[in-house]
C-alpha cells in the first residue's frame, strides 16, 4: 500500500454529529480566525510531517530503476556535488541517515572510549547514540527556554577535561550561532551540528547552516524538509575528514562499487583493508529522489514558513499566552518543528490531554522530545536540566510540513484553540 493511502486509511474518530464541542465561532472573541468547520473531524489523519513527493520524484525514481544501477553511483555524486554548490562548502558526503553521519563525524574528529561529548537532552536520541557507539560518555547541557537550544554559556558548564567534542542540535530548525561557542572553546574540543532539523536554516550572520566548517550532520529522513526517505549527509571542509568518511561509508575500501564498474581493472585493490569501516552508505535511488527536492526547495520551504505564520496569527492572541519557538517566522529558521508551550495551562497532564484531544480529531501532534538525562540509558537524572525539564512538560508539536494546506492549519488553530477553552484544567 503507498504510503499517502495507509494515512488515509486511518480511521476517523467520530463523525461529526457525535461531537461534544460546538463550533469555535461561538466561543471565540471576534479574530482573525477563519471557522465553519471546528465542530468537525476531518475524515484523514493529518500526521505531524509527511513528506511532499510529486510526479518529478516518481519519474526520477523510475528512470534510476530502468538505468540497472540502484546503489549508490552517478546520481549520489550529483546529489553530493548540488548540495555542497547549495551550501557553499567543498565536500558534502552522503550516508544512510543522520545517525551515521553524527556517529562518523565524531569518529574522524577522534572521540573515542572515556571521552564525553557535550549535547543537549531536549533531542532526538540520535544525538547521543552517537556518542556512545564510540565509547564515550554523553554529557547533557540545558537549553533557552526561548530558543530551545544550547547557549555557549549552558554548554561551557558541562566542559571538562575529558570534553572532546560538543554536538550542537539546531533544534526544530533554528540555527544557532557556532562562531561565538567556537571562540569560546578550546580548539581540542570538536564542534559537531546536528542540524538533522536545519536542511534550510540560517546562522544568525545569515549564512547557510552547514556553511560553518564544522561538520554538519543533516537528516533526509521521511519527515524532515528535504525528504528521500531516509539518508543524511555530512558537510564539512576538512579534505582528509571528507576522504576518510567516504571510505569508512562502505567498508574502508579503498575503491567502492561505482568505481569498480566504470574502471574494472581496479577492482585488485579492493581487498586489501587497513581499517574497520562500515556499511552506511547511501544509494541512487535515493540521490535521484534527492534532487528533485533539491530544485523544489524553494517552494517547499515557502510552504512551510505560510503554516507557521498561519498558526503564529490564528493561535497568537490567546491568553494567558502561548509560547512559540522564538523567530518561528524569521529567515534563520526552516520550521521543521512547530512547538507550543502551554505554560501555567498545565504539567505533562494538561499536555498529554491536549495530544489525546487533537488525535481525536485526527491531527497528529507530537512530542519533541523526552528529555534522554531522564531516560535509564543515560544513567537517569544523573543530572538536573531545569529549563530542559519544565519545558518540556508542557511542550507540543503540531503539524508542519510542505504538504499542508493552509485549510490544514486553519483546522488545527481552530480544533486547538477550541480544546484549550473548554478544558479549565489547561
Ligand atoms: C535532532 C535529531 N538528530 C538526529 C536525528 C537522526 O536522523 P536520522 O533518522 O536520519 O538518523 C534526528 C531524527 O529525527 C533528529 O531529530
Amino acid at each position: 500500500m503507498a504510503r499517502f493511502d495507509a494515512f488515509r486509511s486511518l480511521p476517523s474518530s467520530q463523525p461529526s454529529s457525535l461531537c461534544a464541542f460546538a463550533p469555535l465561532r461561538e466561543t471565540l472573541p471576534v479574530g482573525p480566525v477563519v471557522v465553519g468547520y471546528f465542530s468537525m473531524t476531518r475524515k484523514n489523519y493529518l500526521p505531524f510531517g509527511k513528506p511532499n513527493f510529486s510526479q518529478e520524484e516518481v519519474e526520477a525514481v523510475t528512470a534510476v530503476i530502468r538505468s540497472g544501477w540502484v546503489g549508490m553511483g552517478p546520481e549520489t555524486i550529483a546529489f553530493e556535488r548540488e548540495l555542497a554548490d547549495y551550501l557553499g562548502v567543498p565536500h558534502v558526503i552522503c550516508v544512510n541517515s543522520c545517525t551515521s553521519a553524527l556517529f562518523l563525524s565524531l569518529l574522524v574528529a577522534g572521540v573515542g572510549k572515556g571521552d564525553e561529548v557535550v549535547c543537549p537532552s531536549l533531542t532526538w536520541c540520535s544525538t547521543a547514540n552517537a556518542a556512545l557507539y564510540l565509547g564515550a560518555r554523553a554529557v547533557f547541557c540545558d537549553v533557552d527556554a526561548g530558543s530551545l537550544c544550547m547557549t555557549t554559556e549552558s554548554i561551557l558548564e558541562k566542559v571538562t577535561r575529558k570534553t572532546r567534542a560538543v554536538v550542537v542540535v539546531h533544534f526544530g530548525g533554528l540555527g544557532v550561532d557556532v562562531r561565538k561557542l567556537r571562540a569560546a572553546l578550546p580548539r581540542r574540543i570538536a564542534i559537531i551540528e546536528d542540524a538533522a532539523h536545519a536542511f534550510g536554516s540560517g546562522y544568525p550572520d545569515g549564512r547557510k547552516v552547514g556553511s560553518s566548517g564544522n561538520a554538519t550532520c543533516f537528516s533526509f529522513y521521511a519527515n524532515k524538509n528535504l525528504s528521500t526517505g531516509e539518508g543524511g549527509a555530512i558537510a564539512l571542509f576538512n579534505s582528509r575528514h571528507a576522504d576518510r568518511i567516504r571510505s569508512l561509508r562502505q567498508h574502508a575500501l579503498p575503491i567502492d562499487a561505482w568505481k569498480r564498474f566504470t574502471h574494472p581493472k581496479a577492482i585488485l585493490l579492493s581487498n586489501h583493508l587497513t581499517e574497520l569501516g562500515y556499511k552506511m552508505n547511501y544509494t541512487d535511488l535515493q540521490a535521484c529522489i534527492g534532487r528533485v527536492q533539491l530544485r523544489r526547495y524553494g517552494g517547499l520551504a515557502k510552504r512551510r514558513l505560510q503554516i507557521a505564520k498561519r498558526y503564529v496569527t490564528l493561535l497568537g492572541d490567546m491568553e494567558p499566552p502561548l509560547k512559540f519557538q522564538s523567530e518561528i517566522t524569521a529567515a534563520r529558521h526552516a520550521r521543521h518543528l512547530f512547538t507550543v508551550q502551554l505554560g501555567k495551562r498545565g504539567g505533562s497532564l494538561g499536555r498529554d490531554e491536549m495530544l489525546a484531544a487533537l488525535k481525536a480529531k485526527n491531527i497528529g501532534a507530537t512530542l519533541h522530545y523526552t528529555p534522554l538525562h531522564l531516560m535509564p540509558l543515560y544513567g537517569r537524572k544523573r543530572c538536573h536540566l531545569p529549563v530542559t525539564e519544565t519545558v518540556s512538560r508542557s511542550m507540543l508539536t503540531l503539524p508542519i510540513s510542505s504538504s499542508m494546506t493552509l485549510d490544514d492549519a486553519e483546522y488545527v488553530s481552530g480544533h486547538f484553540r477550541d480544546i484549550l477553552q473548554r478544558r479549565q484544567s489547561f
